[in-house]
């Protein structure tokens, strides 16, 4: 029998994954399921067949620069691949993939938690009750600001986007967006487009953010972008969190010119700005976008199947364009 090819795997997957490697891999195991360091991961790449990354995990240009000969192919569980050095992943010559497309309804699930949560003041609530103070609620405390009706404005209609606007037509929202081009489907479905994003900031009463992470979106949000949304407007991230300046939105929090920010996503996360930390009106969850069962598990299908492929010498259905 041929010996299995060497697959380094990073993280801890769902039972459905591990069987799959199990079966299809030697494994090369990170016994403590924390992020690697790129000298760890070098280390253990030495004479592997391929790499199962995390976003956790930073492939920059020295990276590349030291993976072994012996590594053909690397995957990304995640969409995003902003932990990637894109120039220095092509000089390579190492097909890399993500996972885009199985974690849009999931992503935009947690989207429309924070739109809720944020809108509705779901923390301060819930610490009122688990203090003991809900004796104490007056009727004009704790109201919050309704979906139905509102402007919900989306920076970026990719899928998620998208996937985000046929939940929030369902709360009766009118949905405002920002892309690169108008997109026939949404506007039959009556989505406004915006050729700017101030023109969509301008708009929005909500606000959520779907663009991917680049030098172009760094801090979209920031004190000039914020001025431009209606007073009181309440902003989402489920992208990434170099989208958003925090020491700006901070600041615009405390004074409430922003009412309220649903937040999944951190700049240099898992370590979030302490600014935010006791802000009533900040809804923070711990990037949990793509966290199912069924959603990661589907993301390590489709990166296995990405690997599988170039070890099979084909193209991986799903590469990061380079
Ligand atoms: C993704 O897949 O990019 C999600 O944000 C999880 O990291």
């Amino acid at each position: 029998m041929p010996s299995k090819p060497i697959l380094v795997v990073t993280r801890h997957f769902t039972d459905a994954v591990e069987t799959r490697i199990a079966r299809d891999f030697e494994a090369r195991r990170n016994p403590n399921d924390r992020a690697l360091t790129p000298d760890e991961l070098i280390a253990a790449a030495e004479g592997a067949d391929a790499l199962f990354i995390s976003p956790a995990e930073k492939l920059d240009a020295t990276f590349f620069a030291r993976v072994p000969k012996s590594v053909k192919a690397i995957a990304t569980f995640s969409v995003g691949y902003d932990h990637i050095d894109l120039a220095a992943a092509k000089a390579s010559g190492i097909p890399v993939s993500n996972t885009p497309g199985v974690l849009n309804d999931a992503t935009a699930d947690v989207a429309m938690l924070l739109l809720l949560g944020a809108s509705r003041r779901a923390y301060e609530s819930q610490q009122l009750v688990r203090s003991g103070e809900w004796p104490k609620r007056k009727p004009a405390d704790l109201l919050g600001w309704q979906l139905t009706g509102s402007i919900l404005g989306i920076y970026g209609m990719g899928r998620i986007g998208q996937a985000l606007a046929h939940r929030a037509r369902a709360f009766g929202m009118t949905i405002h967006y920002n892309n690169r081009k108008p997109l026939p489907e949404s506007e039959a479905q009556g989505a406004i487009f915006h050729d700017t994003p101030e023109s969509l900031l301008r708009a929005s009463n909500f606000l959520s953010i779907h663009a991917p992470s680049s030098a172009e979106t760094k801090h979209f949000l920031n004190r000039k972008t914020i001025d431009l949304l209606p007073q009181g407007a309440i902003v989402i991230n489920t992208a990434r969190g170099a989208l958003v300046n925090d020491e700006d939105l901070i600041a615009a929090l405390r004074s409430g010119r922003i009412a309220a920010a649903g937040l999944d996503v951190f700049e240099g996360e898992p370590n979030v700005n302490p600014g935010y930390l006791d802000l009533p009106n900040a809804y923070l969850l711990p990037h949990i976008g793509s966290a199912t069962i069924e959603t990661r598990t589907a993301m390590g299908m489709l990166a296995l199947d990405n690997i599988q492929a170039v070890l099979n010498g084909q193209p991986p259905p799903t590469p990061i364009p380079l």
